[in-house]
């Protein structure tokens, strides 16, 4: 109820008369004014004048499932909207709503997060205030080897959304960690269950960092945040709608075909390791060379003196020769 009463709080051009909210809600002015009480609480600053009604005068950076479900416009993504203010891990909460039978396009929102997890067994820190925490769940019709292609489909979302709602230069370090000027914004960890030859589910978790003024000294040369790339009034839950809402758009050219053909001229075009020389940490045997883009399958194209080679994601992990890109 009370998300109802702020879209239509937001969607008012100045004020909204408690008589409109009652009839276009169809519930009493009292449940009206408890819902604008309690909105208050929230650190919403709400005018009431008597015989003009109510007025959304600023909203706090909350992120809340009433926030998150008064602006969303994404169709499938975030159908069933979970927002937890303390969670172990936004993805672990996913594969756990999976197993219990939640559908394609559950979303899990968290204000901090316990146990954050990054990739290769990473932390991933997740104070309160600070970031974004969320991971979608997707039943795709796909076979098990097209799901790492749904990292490089997200990782597109996140940095186009980037580059158009806060017009900061955003762009890809191959495969899907999203960088600021070569320092990183944003991690992403997909993970699956799945048969040989069919997916349970897959679930992709997205980290960004928002409003983080200082990083610990060991990070400090790798990692940025919105906050210190200018992009200082980011309101996270509009920002979390709008990486979605740009998701369903990749998610469905990706699907159609099952493969990144009709995405990689725009995925290459945002690529920060694009022409760079490169080391390619594989366990096998490491070996450097200069990145050419990706195919339609993901991998990143590699010109070493003697070869082109094929990097597929996994194991293998990509650095600049003269830094983190
Ligand atoms: C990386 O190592 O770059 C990936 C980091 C992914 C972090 C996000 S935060 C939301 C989701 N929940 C987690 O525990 N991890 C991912």
């Amino acid at each position: 109820m009370k998300a109802e009463v702020l879209a239509a709080l937001k969607e008012a051009d100045g004020y909204v008369s408690g008589q409109a909210l009652c009839d276009a809600l169809g519930v009493s002015r009292t449940a009206i004014w408890k819902d604008m009480k309690k909105l208050k609480e929230q650190g919403y600053e709400i005018a009431s004048v008597p015989n003009k009604g109510y007025c959304l005068l600023s909203a706090p950076d909350v992120i809340s499932e009433n926030e998150l479900r008064s602006i969303w416009k994404a169709k499938w993504a975030g159908s069933e909207i979970h927002f937890f203010e303390k969670i172990d891990s936004t993805n672990t909460q996913a594969k756990r709503f999976a197993e219990s039978g939640s559908a394609h396009g559950t979303l899990v929102v968290a204000e901090q997060q316990e146990t954050g997890r990054g990739r290769r067994g990473r932390n991933w820190e997740s104070p309160s205030g600070e970031g974004i925490f969320m991971t979608l769940l997707l039943c795709p019709d796909l076979i098990p080897v097209q799901a790492p292609m749904l990292t490089l489909v997200a990782a597109l979302a996140v940095a186009a959304t980037i580059r158009k709602k806060l017009d900061l230069p955003a762009e890809i370090k191959w495969p899907n960690d999203i960088v600021i000027g070569g320092k990183k914004i944003c991690g992403i960890l997909t993970e699956m269950s799945a048969e040989i030859d069919y997916i349970n589910y897959v679930v992709i978790g997205i980290g960004i960092n928002v409003h983080n003024r200082y990083f610990p000294e060991e990070i400090a040369q790798m990692a940025t945040s919105l906050y210190l790339e200018g992009g200082n009034q980011v309101n996270r839950a509009s920002l979390i709608e709008a990486i979605w809402e740009e998701f369903e758009g990749y998610y469905e050219q990706f699907t159609k075909s099952g493969d990144l053909h009709e995405l990689k001229n725009e995925y290459n075009s945002l690529l920060a390791n694009m022409g760079k020389q490169v080391k390619v940490l594989d366990p096998r045997e490491p070996f450097e060379g200069k990145a050419m883009g990706i195919n339609e399958k993901g991998e990143l194209i590699v010109d070493t003196w003697e070869a082109r080679k094929l990097v597929s994601t996994g194991e293998v992990s990509v650095r600049g020769l003269y830094g983190y890109v």
